[in-house]
């Protein structure tokens, strides 16, 4: 240890001009006006000292301080060469940045590691006026070749730690390091060590504000596209929706025209249709009656096909007219005081021919009077409907109409007609599908039997429309039992009558 001269506690600041001024330079600020050489020396020394302490605290300079330090070093103290050592992730000394004089012949970055320890183990400036023969020099081959001939060593005391050492050699000079300049360096190292820690954690600080940042900035992007998910899912939806109210819209527009259309079509097609009819009827029947007179038998049967297939075609175009009103829900009915026991008569009447034509027999059992108040030319249709059906599905057999009263207690009570015949009859399957327009029993009875499916149709909706129904059983090749309730008295909803 002879080698070193002189050994200082390290926990020198720049805090107070006693840490770099000795006293006699103090004393010398403060005498007044005329500078003597020391004075000056003194504030050229200050003038240094406040400019590192400005320089290592400016936040600007954080990122270059290591260049900083060791460039700045020789302008506080007259060295040659100076190594800025900090300790590595890994524990490891390394040389950090070094700074050599211009047209000093040394190596930048050497230091010794056994000084540096020293001086950081310790907490010590270490001052070596002959490093070349110190024999703690461990790199002291290379020190040797670098002529180097003093060298100073100070720790970077940090708050957590040591964080390396500052070492400051004079390679060429022969002028030795005072303790002046120890005490400089160990300071200045001090004011570094802080400097550096500083950076360290703005640094950190730094690049914990970006990796929030960051987070942030994935968040609300995440969020952002989110909700612009939602938002044009909702608009499509949203469209969609206009989309179909519109249809909506113009389907119902398109429906009531239609319907509009259909109303006049029927009122026209009621007119046009069944005036010509009516007319053929007539004329038909008056040349019947010519041709009977005249005893002309090839003409009258000519005559009665055609007046028979024009009815049958006046009933057809009346059926038709009467199943597309109702659907366009333009049926209006009319409700009167008749007495049923009577129209009962009167339908027997008419059909008498269509009984005999397949050699049938017709069996009606009703009271002698049965008041109703209803729409007498519907019901009167009903009942033709049904009993002209068994007429037409029986062939030599018995079709019985049962007209009877059932009381109510309070109230008018319900007029029930069976219309029973021994005829063909109809599977379950069939009478499934019965009531429906334009449905037949099956394809071949249009064939066979004629017509186009719309009596029964028809006719239950009469009698719901009157406040009835119309049912039918069946029994297949034995026969079928249609029946029809209808109030004694009917009432109408305001709107259909
Ligand atoms: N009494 C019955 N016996 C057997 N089948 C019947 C009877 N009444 C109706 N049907 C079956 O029901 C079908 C529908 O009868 P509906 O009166 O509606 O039509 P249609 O008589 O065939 O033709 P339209 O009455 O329009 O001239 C008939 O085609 C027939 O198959
Ligand atoms: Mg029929």
């Amino acid at each position: 240890m002879s080698n070193i001269v002189k050994e200082l506690k390290a926990d020198l600041t720049l805090r107070s001009l006693q840490d770099i001024l000795k006293p006699a330079e103090i004393a010398s600020l403060r005498r007044g006006p005329a500078p003597s050489p020391a004075e000056q020396k003194a504030r050229q020394k200050l003038e240094v000292v406040l400019k590192v302490s400005q320089m290592l605290s400016d936040p600007k300079a954080a990122d270059s301080l290591p260049e900083q330090i060791v460039a700045i070093l020789p302008q506080i103290v007259p060295v040659e060469r100076t190594v800025l050592v900090l300790v590595d992730e890994t524990g490891e000394l390394s040389a950090r940045k070094a700074w050599v004089a211009p047209g000093i012949d040394a190596e930048a970055g050497v230091f010794s590691r056994q000084i540096v320890r020293h001086a950081m183990d310790n907490g010590v400036a270490v001052l070596s006026m002959d490093a070349a023969d110190d024999s703690r020099f461990d790199a002291a081959g290379s020190i040797q070749a670098q002529h180097i001939r003093a060298s100073m060593c100070a720790p970077l005391r940090g708050r957590q730690g040591m964080l390396g050492a500052l070492v400051a050699d004079n390679v060429s000079r022969t002028e030795m390091f005072g303790e002046d300049d120890l005490r400089l360096l160990a300071g200045f190292a001090n004011q570094a060590a802080i400097a550096l820690e500083n950076a360290a954690l703005a640094r950190s600080i730094a690049q914990q504000a970006k990796q929030r940042e960051a987070e942030l900035t994935r968040l609300v992007d995440e969020r952002t596209a989110s909700l612009r998910d939602e938002k044009e899912r909702a608009e499509a939806a949203r469209a969609e929706a206009d989309n179909l109210r519109l249809v909506a819209e113009a389907a119902t527009r398109e429906a009531e025209e239609a319907s509009r259309s259909k109303s006049r079509f029927l009122a026209n097609m009621s007119h046009e249709l069944r005036t010509p009819m009516n007319a053929i009827i007539g004329y038909t029947d008056l040349l019947l009656e010519e041709a009977a007179d005249e005893g002309n038998d090839s003409q009258v049967r000519d005559l009665r096909k055609i007046g028979g297939a024009a009815k049958h075609l006046l009933a057809l175009i009346n059926d038709i007219l009467d199943i597309s009103k109702i659907e366009a829900g333009k049926m209006t009915l009319t409700v009167d005081d008749f007495d049923l026991a009577i129209q009962i008569g009167q339908i027997q009447d008419t059909l008498r021919p269509l009984v005999a034509q397949k050699d049938n027999r017709l069996e009606v059992s009703a009271p002698d009077s049965l008041p109703m108040r209803a729409d007498e030319t519907r019901v009167r249709q009903v009942l033709y409907n049904l009993l002209s059906n068994a007429c037409k599905f029986t062939e030599k057999g018995l079709i019985r109409l049962a007209v009877r009263h059932e009381p109510e207690p309070g109230g008018a009570g319900t007029v029930v007609v069976d219309v029973a015949d021994s005829g063909i009859g109809m599977t379950p399957e069939q009478l499934g599908r019965l009531f429906q327009a334009f449905v037949q029993a099956d394809d071949s009875t249009s064939r066979r039997f004629g017509g186009t499916g719309l009596g029964l149709a028809i006719s239950r909706h009469f009698c719901r429309m009157m406040g009835g129904d119309v049912t039918a059983t069946s029994d297949p090749g034995r026969g079928s039992v249609f029946t029809v309730r209808l109030p004694a008295v009917v009432t109408l909803p305001a709107s259909t009558t």
